[in-house]
């Protein structure tokens, strides 16, 4: 079984088959109208969504297929009290790949482990979102050309912005790639990425106290919501929500072909105004995401009857329920499921967590 958990699930070369076959949709729409007739997408959503919900819905039915599935945990059997593992095996009788959007981080990963069907990950907690991923990585197909020898800025919530994890990593597997990290002191990037992805990939990367004094260099600019949801003292939130917002002013900066990209919602950490630039591709961007879906789905039901596309689920050198993570967010400390680590791949001798990455406690 194929699934779609962490951004570099997919091979490099697959990756260009997705981003390919989204290029061949946008331009053959009628082709596509109906190859996923008689398929299910279920789409569980244990955390609140508008954008990647209706767009996995729409993607499905643009191929010709049905959609079912929960928008709210409080009407599912989670209720309750049903564990992740369960629901999934339980849908698993029921469609025939599943979206899901879960706020314990490692939660997509329980579901593709207990899964007979492929699993996609549609945001697990703070830690991953690998679609919003492939939405970015059209978008700057599109609007720039490539995705080496790029200069990216990451703008806002760093810390808890999963959207941001995840693009960092896919891009770490290019050449050339340097990355700006633009946000206040206690909402800068896990140090799990710094180390384990940006250090370990070669990843050029800086840390900044504004976006001015990095405008000019930059091809791409990433800005992220501060995200009240994830924060556990509100004060915290009040002090941190306004850090940073990009205006027409700010912009003035930027080069020509710069391009401002966001995975919304969008809260004021853009001006309604720069939406009139042509550099502000984030509704753009919101419609490659609808493409990039279709491709994926086709993609991975296609390699679900393919043997040799079976990827294995955990890395090597596991070891179960010999030590406890330490983020409290992670499904290991929520449900009942098999703690699971693997060695840290700075090779400091520390123990990560194979849900969440975070460390062991
Ligand atoms: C993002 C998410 O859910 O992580 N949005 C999205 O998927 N379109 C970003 C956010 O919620 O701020």
């Amino acid at each position: 079984m194929r699934h779609l958990i962490d951004p570099t699930d997919l091979s490099m070369q697959e990756l260009d088959e997705v981003i390919s076959l989204a290029l061949d949709i946008i331009d053959n729409r009628e082709k596509y109208a109906e190859v996923c007739r008689g398929k299910k997408l279920a789409t569980l959503f244990y955390e609140p969504s508008t954008r990647t919900r209706l767009s996995f819905t729409s993607a499905m039915m643009e191929l010709g297929g049905n959609v079912l599935g929960f928008s709210d945990a409080k009407s599912s059997s989670v209720s309750k009290g049903e564990t992740c593992a369960d629901t999934t095996k339980v849908i698993s009788c029921f469609a025939d790949i599943i979206a899901m959007r879960h706020f314990e981080e490692g939660a997509a990963l329980v579901a593709a482990l207990n899964a007979r069907v492929p699993v996609i990950n549609a945001g697990d907690g703070s830690h991953s979102h690998p679609t919003q991923t492939l939405t970015d990585l059209l978008t700057i197909k599109r609007e720039i050309g490539r995705f080496d020898h790029i200069t990216v800025g990451f703008c806002g919530d760093l810390k808890f912005g999963r959207t941001v994890h995840s693009l960092i990593k896919a891009l770490s597997r290019y050449e050339g790639v340097k990355v700006v990290l633009i946000s206040p002191e206690q909402l800068r990037l896990p140090s799990y990425m710094k180390h384990e992805v940006c250090e370990q990939n070669g990843i050029e990367y800086k840390e900044v106290a504004t976006m001015e004094e990095v405008m000019g260099e930059l091809d791409v600019l990433y800005m992220t919501r501060v995200q009240q949801e994830r924060f556990d003292d509100p004060e915290e939130y009040e002090r941190l929500k306004d850090s940073f917002i990009l205006d027409v002013d700010k912009l003035r900066g930027a080069q020509p072909h710069m391009r401002i990209l966001h995975p919304l919602p969008r809260v004021n950490e853009i001006t309604v105004e720069v939406d009139n630039d042509p550099r502000a591709a984030y509704f753009r961007q919101v419609e490659n995401g609808k493409f990039v879906r279709m491709a994926l789905m086709l993609k991975l039901l296609e390699w679900a009857k393919d043997e040799s596309k079976t990827q294995p689920l955990l890395p090597e050198g596991v070891e179960r329920n010999t030590r406890v993570c330490s983020n409290r967010r992670c499904i290991s400390n929520m449900e009942n499921v098999d703690r699971l680590f693997r060695p840290s791949l700075n090779g400091d001798g520390s123990w990560r967590c194979v849900y969440c990455e975070s460390k062991a406690k």
